[in-house]
């Protein structure tokens, strides 16, 4: 198909959304809202490697979306440094990168919290960012723009009543300290850093709550807007930040909750 000729019919602020010709790398992308993202980067024109420890999905979806599976255990940090060569090799220079693997390792109370699962969360949810980070930056350096996007939570910016979670909530909330220091860093090269923190999302993490009903009447009492997010809620930021949309964005948080923190 001509792209040209679908062009015409695209509004020009929308142009601005269309990600053709870049490359994009999603962490997280055998399940939940970074599968979602890199469904939604693909549709926009982007050919996205998609990294996570569940080869046989990561081969579906790529296979899917006519682009790269990575397949890699983000707590090894031998592992982690042969994500970028890969992409660079199979599918180009990267441009954007999309952190959104994370985890919760336990669900002790903070006075219970053993060291190696501290290490092990800050590890996968704040070191990992911060060294795929570093291993696009000479490429979008190179390119003269790069947009790179860090999946936190609100658990970064508030407690949760309810749910114990130290490590993690400082694991989220170091996301946002990383994201304005890089910005700051990176500016003069055209690189924007932000941070997408957000609320409750359906998806493996957050099931056992959504299948509770006593779980999803907390939700919806502490929730403002009706509606239970979904994929797509996520996701239109996060294609905002990524894109010349928010060319002129760099070094936030966005919270993405219905409202939750706002109360
Ligand atoms: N859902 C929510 O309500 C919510 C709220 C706030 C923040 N978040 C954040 O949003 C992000 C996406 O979460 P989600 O809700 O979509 O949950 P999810 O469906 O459980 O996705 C987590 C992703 O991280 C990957 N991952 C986990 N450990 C990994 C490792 N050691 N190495 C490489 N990849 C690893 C998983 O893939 P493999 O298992 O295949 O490795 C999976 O693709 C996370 O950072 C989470 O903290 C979610």
């Amino acid at each position: 198909m001509d792209r040209g000729a679908v062009h015409q019919d695209i509004p020009a602020p929308l142009r601005l959304f269309d990600l053709s010709g870049r490359v994009a790398v999603v962490t997280g992308a055998s399940s939940g809202l970074g599968a979602g993202l890199a469904r939604a980067l693909a549709a926009v024109g982007a050919s996205v490697a998609v990294v996570a420890r569940r080869r046989d999905r990561l081969a579906g979806l790529a296979d899917e979306l006519g682009g790269l599976a990575v397949g890699c255990d983000l707590l090894d940090a031998d592992q982690l440094d042969t994500v970028v060569p890969q992409v660079l090799d199979k599918l180009g220079p990267p441009e954007i990168l999309v952190n959104a693997a994370g985890n919760r390792f336990n669900q002790d109370r903070a006075e219970d919290e053993s060291a190696a699962s501290v290490a092990q969360t800050l590890t996968l949810n704040l070191v990992a960012p911060l060294r795929l980070s570093q291993a696009v930056f000479p490429h979008m350096r190179a390119a003269g723009r790069g947009s790179i996007v860090n999946v936190s939570s609100i658990s970064g910016q508030v407690g949760i009543p309810g749910i114990p979670q130290a490590s993690y909530a400082a694991s989220k909330g170091g996301l946002s300290g990383l994201t304005s220091e890089l910005a700051v860093q990176w500016a003069r090269h055209a690189i924007r850093v932000n941070t997408v923190a957000p609320g409750f999302f359906r998806s493996e993490i957050t099931d056992g709550l959504y299948d509770d009903e006593r779980g999803r009447a907390w939700l919806r009492r502490n929730t403002p807007l009706a509606h239970e997010g979904g994929v797509e809620d996520f996701v239109a930021p996060v294609l905002w930040l990524v894109s010349d949309a928010g060319r002129y964005v760099t070094g936030q948080t966005i919270v993405v909750d219905g409202g939750w923190t706002a109360r």
